[in-house]
């Protein structure tokens, strides 16, 4: 096994990594060409995204012997540290001077240029130039860095690592699924789609919790449930034992609502949130199907409600998407409207971001026209252009509105059923959501 195939996707990132190397293992290659091997490689990006596993790829694969220095305490020796790690490099060159955490060799999270472990690394750097010392370094946030630190001739090559997403997302699941006993029907694309955008340490992390769900169940295998649930715990943030912040009643209070067909207090009952939340999937299905992930009538860290969590298809142009995010943001409000003949509360957060998206597709996608796009450079007194724009902004959002509550009644039994499954389960996944939709007749609207 080669030493990058631990890194599973992230190809166009590996095939750098190898080239580097490359350059590494085989110097007179490139020496013959008149060029010398790159002194420094910075690999940044967010926690957990896979920048150690790959830095370790590296040094591995080039088979050079090396010297790590990583702040583990707070104690001023670490200078010290620093400039022996260099010095050690340097007698047993070529070798690698493996830097980790390199944001944290300071005590602050902000920029200090003049940090003393910023100017020892610099001057080690400086110092170990034509040694055959190539520094390898990872940081997850290159803000605190000094600009000097960072430059060509120092790290000559910086990579940001993001967090996997679509077929990368799909590919470290699979992996990881491998050795799990999971029942038929659970693959790593749904699962992908639930936690698209996740660091590969929350993938790994979130299928094992479901594991460790279903082992403390005595199951004989782990479902979609109990990654649904590893889901919602490691992920979302929601608080175990979150079913006892609504009534003991609910469900029955979901019938008796149900019954009377109105909301006596819109915060309190359990029918409310999950005709809100099934409003929300329901647009969203019908505006781009398959979108819909994820459903909870759960409360996410204190929150009021649910939330629903999407996936955007790559196949879905720009426009188009932006558009149905907003009628799906106006879902939640529309089906209440539609169910119980009044405009609910707890919409304010939904109308915050239909609010933004709409703005924004005024202003900079310019769906109302040219004229009333703000140009960057653009100096003085614009206040006119303001109101214009905020009452394009209005009248576009009146029309999304209209929009959603036309989706949501002429596809009222998909609602009704998103609604009864959510106040059941309290957690849908996009396999639940097919289902249901599979039992409906389902009526397309065209934006
Ligand atoms: N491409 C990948 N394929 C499979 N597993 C991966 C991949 N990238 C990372 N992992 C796994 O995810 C976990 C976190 O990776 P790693 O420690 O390299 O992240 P990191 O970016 O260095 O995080 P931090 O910033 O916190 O140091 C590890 O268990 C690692 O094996
Ligand atoms: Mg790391």
């Amino acid at each position: 096994m080669n030493a990058f195939d631990k890194i599973i996707g992230y190809s166009a990132i590996k095939r750098e990594l190898r080239q580097i190397s490359d350059t590494l293992k085989n110097k007179d290659v490139y020496a013959r060409l008149g060029v010398s091997a790159p002194k420094g490689l910075l690999l940044y990006g967010e926690p957990g995204v896979g920048k150690s596993l790959m830095a370790s790829a590296v040094i591995e694969d080039s088979g050079r012997k090396v010297f790590t220095c990583r702040k583990d305490k707070p104690n001023g020796d670490f200078v010290k540290e620093i400039k022996a790690t260099f010095d050690k490099a340097a007698e047993n060159a070529p070798s690698i001077v493996y830097l980790d955490d390199m944001d944290k060799f300071t005590n602050g999270d902000e920029y200090h240029p003049d940090a003393e472990e910023y100017v020892t690394v610099q001057s080690c750097i400086d110092e170990v130039k034509g040694k055959q010392v190539f520094v390898l370094a990872t940081a997850n946030n290159i803000r605190c860095l000094p600009h000097s630190l960072q430059r060509a001739g120092r790290f000559d090559r910086k990579i940001e690592v993001f967090a996997p997403r679509g077929k990368d997302a799909e590919k470290i699941i699979a992996h990881y699924l491998k050795d799990k006993k999971f029942v038929d029907g659970v693959d790593a694309r749904t699962i992908a789609r639930i936690i698209d955008g996740r660091s590969c340490a929350e993938l790994e992390t979130v299928i094992n919790e479901a594991g460790l769900y279903a082992g403390f169940e005595r199951a004989e295998a782990i479902t979609m449930d109990h990654f649904m649930e590893a889901c919602l715990r490691t992920i979302y943030n929601v608080p175990a034992g979150t079913d006892d912040d609504y009534d003991d009643d609910c469900e029955e209070e979901y019938e008796i609502t149900q019954q009377k067909n109105l909301l006596e207090d819109s915060t309190k009952f359990l029918s409310q949130i999950v005709y809100h939340e099934a409003g929300h999937a329901v647009v969203s299905e019908i505006l781009c199907p398959e979108s819909v992930t994820l459903v909870s009538a759960h409360n996410r860290g204190g929150g009021n409600g649910g939330f629903v969590r999407y996936y955007k298809d790559p196949g879905f142009a720009h426009l188009y998407w932006s558009k149905s995010r907003i009628i799906s943001a106006l879902g939640g409000a529309a089906a209440i409207e539609q169910k119980y003949g009044i405009f609910g509360t707890g919409c304010g957060y939904d109308l915050d971001i239909a609010f933004d998206r709409t703005r924004d597709l005024v202003v900079n996608d310019c769906v109302c026209g040219l004229h009333l796009h703000k140009n960057k450079s653009m100096c003085g007194d614009s206040q006119h252009l303001w109101s214009e724009q905020e009452q394009a902004v209005s009248a576009e959002i009146e029309k999304y509105y209209r929009k959603a509550k036309e989706i949501i009644s002429l596809n009222m039994d998909f609602c009704e059923k998103v609604a009864a499954a959510l106040a059941k389960q309290r957690l849908l996944s996009a396999v639940d959501i097919k289902r249901i939709k599979s039992e409906c007749k389902i009526t397309s609207v065209a934006l």
